[in-house]
């Protein structure tokens, strides 16, 4: 893969996120877990690029990210599609989604994780989290709707670390 600026990055990034989905993988080689996820966003802040990613407390995958300092986001072309719907519909507790993806989990420059079949990886170390607060919603509309459980995501801000292409 080539190694591009977080400036060089091809495409729509919101479509990127919320219709081509990716992988949040966090761990090393030996013991990680991956998710797909649809929801988060990239920018800058603190006048660095980041990404900022959503993860479910019940998540198996938010205690690989809590428990590493780095996390990757891998973005696949459409002949993935199935393997997506296997690391979102699936919890790594239970087996190994991986495997029945028929994805190849690589080791990143910074000995994260992602996978051969991925056509960008973004590594990122995490700067900042904190969980959303339903006192903190300015349209309370969103609790009732997105977290009937109250299940209240936890968010990272990850530095984007480097950028890779195929
Ligand atoms: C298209 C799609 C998008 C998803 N986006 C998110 C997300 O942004 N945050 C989240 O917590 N879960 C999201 N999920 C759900 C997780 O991917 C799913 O619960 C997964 O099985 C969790 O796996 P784990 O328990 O191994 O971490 C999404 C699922 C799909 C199919």
């Amino acid at each position: 893969m080539k190694k591009i600026s977080p400036l060089q990055i091809d495409g729509n990034i919101i479509e990127m996120i919320s219709r081509q989905w990716m992988l949040i993988t966090a761990g090393d080689e030996h013991n990680f877990n991956t998710m797909t996820a649809s929801w988060g966003a990239m920018g800058e802040l603190w006048n660095r690029h980041v990404a900022i990613v959503f993860i479910r407390p019940q998540r198996h995958t938010l205690g690989f990210v809590e428990r590493n300092s780095l996390f990757t986001l891998s973005f696949f072309d459409e002949r993935y599609r199935a393997a997506l719907n296997i690391c979102g519909s699936r919890s790594g507790r239970d087996g190994d989604k991986v495997r029945d993806a028929h994805l190849t989990p690589c080791a990143t420059e910074g000995g994260s994780v992602t996978f051969n079949e991925a056509s960008m990886v973004i590594e990122c170390r995490k700067l900042y989290a904190d969980s959303l607060a339903e006192s903190n919603f300015i349209d309370s509309s969103i609790v009732g709707a997105i977290y009937p459980e109250r299940d209240l995501h936890r968010f990272f801000v990850g530095e984007i670390t480097g950028v890779w292409v195929r």
